[in-house]
């Protein structure tokens, strides 16, 4: 039977982020190259969109590629680009099917045209879709993204629009390319590493991390669902004890 009878659909994360991680490690164990993990990858991001936006939730934030692999050999990147164009080419249908609508965080404009082309369509296209963003991370990194921030609050200053006295966490988190999206609630990782590698940074601060060995693409609705539940499990205190969440939770009680 399904995991997914046992999730608490009034409990659901608003917001889970996952990085996407394993693939090549996956093709070299079927003795095949990088790039056939890569393309077996997509499925996992076909299931895994279709069995969240299934549940309810509102946002699924995929890291897709860093900016940090701009640094892998020119064949895997090439490869990489063009997976990405004639995946989303041949899955606008699906999202127009699902209800989804495709979104970007990341420094896009560094993509090759072909790319940004194809975003583009598929976005303008998909906007209207009201049942889930699925946003995809591309070019990204926190550093990046928090640097950009920093500058843009930098020159709305010096134009004196505003105060550096006035820059608090609300003010930052607007300037940052997740502002429209709740703070992730739940951040998968696949594959066994234990590291953030430059996702999300300030956006996590209070996620739940669920690990898993899998690796991506073995990552499936079942293991999407496991980590829900998972998460489900967790006592989420914020800073209080858990004495305090239990007192505030029984006066809530009729
Ligand atoms: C994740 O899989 C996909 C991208 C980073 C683009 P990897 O390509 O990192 O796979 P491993 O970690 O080498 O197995
Ligand atoms: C993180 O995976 C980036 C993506 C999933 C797109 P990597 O495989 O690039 O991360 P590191 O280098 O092992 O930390
Ligand atoms: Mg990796």
């Amino acid at each position: 039977m399904s995991l997914k009878t046992e999730i608490d659909t009034t409990r659901l994360p608003a917001h889970v982020a996952v990085i996407m991680d394993g693939n090549g490690r996956w093709a070299k164990q079927q003795g095949q190259m990088r790039v056939f993990g890569h393309k077996n990858g997509v499925n996992s991001v076909r299931e895994v969109s279709e069995a969240a936006a299934e549940l309810g939730i509102q946002v699924l934030t995929l890291y897709a590629f860093s900016t940090e692999n701009w640094n892998r050999p020119h064949e895997e990147v090439e490869a990489l680009m063009e997976l990405l164009v004639h995946t989303i080419h041949a899955e606008t249908e699906t999202l127009m099917k699902n209800d989804i609508r495709l979104e970007t965080i990341g420094d896009t404009q560094s993509l090759p045209p072909s790319c940004q082309r194809e975003l583009a369509e598929a976005i303008q296209k998909t906007s209207g879709n009201k049942r889930m963003a699925l946003v995809l991370a591309l070019s990204y990194s926190s550093r990046w993204e928090i640097v950009e921030a920093a500058r843009r609050l930098a020159k709305l200053t010096q134009a004196g629009e505003l105060k550096p006295e006035d820059i608090n966490a609300d003010v930052f988190g607007r300037q940052l390319t997740t502002s429209r999206y709740p703070d992730p609630e739940l951040l998968i990782r696949t594959s066994g590493e234990l590291r953030v590698s430059n996702f999300l940074l300030w956006q996590i601060a209070y996620a739940e991390f669920y690990f898993t060995e899998t690796l991506w693409p073995d990552f499936d609705r079942e293991e999407f669902y496991k980590a829900i539940l998972d998460y489900q499990n967790r006592e989420r205190r914020f800073g209080k004890t858990s004495d305090q969440l239990l007192k505030s939770a029984d006066s809530t009680q009729p």
